[in-house]
């Protein structure tokens, strides 16, 4: 595996296997890799003939200064990982390379940023735009991967790539990988206390449990009230939102037949640390 730390060296790298007529397969991640991100990975060796992760902490998806500040970084730590999988290339830029000057686009994302974490994090989603894009342009893939434990980062991911005329790059994605005890995998795991890991697992309780009530017919806005007290009656945990929406738009329904793809998104926090999970109904 290849370690690049330049545009022009990627660029370049991923040219050499297109020329071979290779199959180019793009991870985008923050590091602190997991079983979660392998998964990702694992389905890129599996589609493609040349696979590239980044690694990048993108600070213009923060919006919070601090949890940019204590987002952990293994890179190190990653790169092993990524080259005992067999990865390519593992694209490890700075700050500087990828934004050579302040990117000041601002994407018209539409209704599908307006919601939950667009609402609750503004900027977040145009952050992730810029970077999303310009790794597009970078490797200019095939295939791109996401997981959907960020479910509705790949909405807004796929209208960007509508507005940006990324027509050609299939965007992949990739199911939740869960702890056996059903914690949804995050690299903001670590930062939970032992006592706040133990408790962890209920936020996907909860869920599989209300997926267990839509099927034997709670109305949705029952549901929804269910799910928040349980929530907020487990120790240490203090809801942020939960939504029942459309799995294409996003937006919030209000009722079962309102949607064939309902997917409820939830957001919890454990002290200051912040947990998102979504489940299928
Ligand atoms: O999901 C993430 O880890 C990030 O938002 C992404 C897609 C790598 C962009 O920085």
């Amino acid at each position: 595996m290849e370690i690049i730390n330049t545009t022009a060296r990627l660029k370049s790298a991923v040219q050499g296997a297109k020329d071979h007529g290779d199959l180019v397969g793009l991870v985008p991640t923050m590091g602190a890799l997991h079983q979660g991100h392998m998964s990702l990975v694992e389905r890129a060796l599996k589609e493609c003939d040349f696979v590239v992760v980044s690694i990048f902490v993108n600070p213009t998806q923060f919006n919070n200064p601090d949890d940019l500040r204590t987002y952990p970084r293994t890179v190190e730590a990653d790169c092993d990982l990524l080259a005992k999988a067999g990865v390519n290339v593992a694209f490890v830029p700075t700050v500087e390379e990828v934004y050579p000057t302040p990117d000041t686009r601002q994407f018209d994302l539409g209704p599908v940023a307006e919601v939950m974490e667009g609402a609750m994090r503004p900027g977040h989603f145009n952050g992730v735009a810029q970077v999303v894009s310009k790794l597009f342009d970078m490797v200019e893939p095939d295939k791109a991967y996401f997981g959907e434990k960020d479910y509705q980062q790949i909405a807004v991911i796929r209208r960007m790539a509508q507005l940006e005329g990324f027509d050609d790059i299939d965007i992949v994605a990739c199911p939740i990988k869960r702890a056996d005890d059903g914690l949804a995998l995050s690299s903001r795991n670590v930062r939970l206390t032992a006592e706040q890991r133990a408790v962890a697992p209920a936020i996907h309780r909860i869920l599989a449990q209300s997926v267990e009530d839509a099927r034997a017919g709670m109305p949705l806005h029952e549901l929804k009230l269910k799910v928040a007290d349980e929530i907020n009656a487990t120790e240490g945990m203090k809801l942020e939102y939960f939504e029942i929406v459309d799995g294409d738009t996003m937006q919030p329904i209000a009722r079962w037949a309102d949607s064939t793809r309902p997917v409820g998104c939830i957001t919890v926090w454990m002290g200051d640390v912040r947990l998102i999970d979504n489940i299928k109904y």
